[in-house]
């Protein structure tokens, strides 16, 4: 049976997807009628509820990515999931990996991370900004359904990344606009053969950081690919079948470098 707090994900004839949080005497309007939270709390994950315009809504449990897409808090610019998975998987985010992230901002990239790295893993993820740490404590608590302090894996620091004391890191993974001021830092806590990962939206600063690099960074990083992440969903109706109308197509670039080991 559901509880109040549940995230829920009412999924509609036309598939449009409303994501609501569950609370005893409220009600969830669309265009297609009005739902008591107190009958969907009579129910079950997957069973069917119907609008007082008669709309059945499917009660699903939403994914990670619907939450971000469509329920995180943003006061930040946030990675997409189209492109987190990039991240997770270029670069190399296992379990067990100790992964600093900085800045946190809404805490979008943090959510996955919190997953990828498992239990035995750790995250460090800073930002400088109180307000983003507040705001991605929030939707972390929101989408996990836990206090902060639960979720063991995860330490949320108000901290410049000029401050960062910890070291060893397995991955470090960079969503700010100037990473090449902070390579001086990162050469030291990032493990020999540890992945850097940075996230830049435009072209512009990819070079910059690139040059920096092979300037006065040569020794210590190895520049391991430059990605962009193009995702296009198609769509089928009765006899047709062809891509959306709309896109989102450039979000930013994937930078990876591998840390040397000392010779
Ligand atoms: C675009 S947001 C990050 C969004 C985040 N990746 C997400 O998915 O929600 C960039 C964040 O970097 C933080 N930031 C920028 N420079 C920083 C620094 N030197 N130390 C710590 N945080 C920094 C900013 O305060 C901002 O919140």
């Amino acid at each position: 049976m559901l509880k109040e707090e549940d995230l829920v994900c009412l999924l509609d004839s036309k598939k449009k997807k409303y994501l609501i949080s569950l609370k005893k005497g409220k009600v969830f309007e669309f265009h297609k009628g009005k739902v008591f939270h107190d009958e969907i709390l009579k129910r079950n994950w997957g069973e069917k509820i119907i609008s007082s315009k008669g709309e059945e809504l499917l009660i699903l449990k939403p994914t990670l990515a619907e939450f971000v897409l469509k329920k995180l808090k943003r006061i930040s610019q946030i990675i997409y999931p189209k492109d987190i998975g990039q991240i997770l998987v270029l670069g190399d985010i296992f379990p067990g990996a100790k992964v600093l992230e900085c800045g946190t901002g809404s805490g979008a990239l943090t959510c996955y991370l919190i997953r990828a790295v498992g239990e035995k893993g750790k995250i460090i993820s800073i930002d400088e900004r109180e307000e983003m740490i507040e705001t991605a404590r929030k939707n972390i608590e929101n989408f996990y359904q836990k206090k902060i302090g639960k979720i063991k894996n995860l330490s949320l620091i108000k901290k410049n990344l000029k401050k960062i004391d910890e070291k060893n890191f397995d991955r470090i993974i960079l969503d700010l606009p100037n990473p090449w001021d902070y390579l001086f830092i990162l050469k030291k806590i990032l493990k020999p053969g540890g992945i850097l990962v940075c996230w830049l939206p435009t072209v512009l600063q990819v070079f910059n950081l690139i040059e920096e690099i092979e300037k006065k960074f040569r020794e210590d990083f190895e520049l391991d690919g430059i990605f962009e992440t193009l995702q296009r969903e198609w769509q089928k109706r009765e006899k047709s079948l062809k891509p959306k109308d709309r896109m989102v197509a450039h979000t930013g670039f994937l930078i990876l470098f591998r840390k040397k080991f000392c010779v």
